[in-house]
């Protein structure tokens, strides 16, 4: 059990539910340091300019290029992963809900997710949050299907020698992390925010929280939180990367 905080690492799609991150990022901050990563279309639902929210730090596309000028330098998807013991993923919207299930990596948040460690054990969840029609809709039924097999498949392709670490955890007592990352579920009935009423608004802020710690607690009993060497340089990194913003290269 690592002897800092836990690590949350706050995901934002473009769904109107992003005005919703402020609060969550403090119910979050309650209990774990919150680092976040917003795509383009979510930054129409952030405050004009932001670059932290609730005081957490806030990384877009242009940091990951910034952060980057040639070999040798880190790479801000692979930082941002080995800083975090918890991905979240709130709002996900239908979008990157299907691009996640597709295994598509066209920006740094799904960059994020598709470099995640799966095999590690270290939790990811996703807080869909969209219109009726579009959670209702065979495609988000089949994009959830798909996203929680492409888990469970990273899950189960255990690397060489995994075997063996598995076998150590249960010698230990601890219970192997095998099970798919879950979901948060969008509440059921209600009246969302472009009108209509029906299923497909984002989680409640706390249900969000409990259950991201949960899901922690989950993951370090089996003994999966970033490492806290890891960890400690991918904090130096994330601070470097931040710093030089989204300042525009001159090269
Ligand atoms: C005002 C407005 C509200 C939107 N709300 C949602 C939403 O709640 N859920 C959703 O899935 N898409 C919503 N969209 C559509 C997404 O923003 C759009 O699909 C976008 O491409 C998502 O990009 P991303 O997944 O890369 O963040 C909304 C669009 C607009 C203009």
């Amino acid at each position: 059990m690592p002897s800092r905080r836990p690590r949350v690492l706050l995901g934002l799609t473009g769904s109107v539910a992003c005005v919703k991150a402020e609060e969550l990022v403090r119910a979050l901050q309650s209990w774990a340091d919150v680092r976040c990563c917003a795509t383009p279309a979510a930054l129409h639902f952030l405050p004009p300019g932001a670059t932290a929210l609730a005081g957490a730090q806030l990384f877009l596309d242009a940091h990951e290029w910034a952060a980057w000028r040639g070999r040798g330098d880190p790479v801000l998807h692979i930082s941002l992963r080995r800083w975090a013991d918890l991905l979240l993923i709130a709002p996900l919207s239908a979008n990157s809900l299907a691009k996640l299930a597709g295994g598509q990596a066209d920006g740094l948040l799904l960059c994020v997710a598709r470099a995640w460690d799966w095999r590690g054990g270290r939790p990811v969840l996703v807080a869909p949050a969209m219109n009726t029609e579009m959670w209702e809709h065979p495609l988000t039924a089949q994009a959830r299907r798909r996203r929680r097999a492409r888990a469970r498949a990273h899950a189960h392709i255990a690397p060489r020698g995994a075997g063996l670490a598995r076998r150590r955890h249960r010698a230990a007592g601890q219970q192997a992390v095998r099970a798919p990352p879950p979901a948060v579920q969008p509440l059921t009935r209600h009246s969302l925010m472009c009108g209509d009423v029906g299923l497909g608004a984002m989680a409640e802020v706390a249900t969000m929280s409990s259950a991201a710690r949960e899901a922690l607690a989950a993951s370090a009993r089996a003994g999966s939180a970033a490492a806290e060497e890891e960890a400690a340089g991918a904090d130096v990194e994330l601070n470097a990367a931040w710093a030089q913003g989204a300042a525009p290269r001159t090269d």
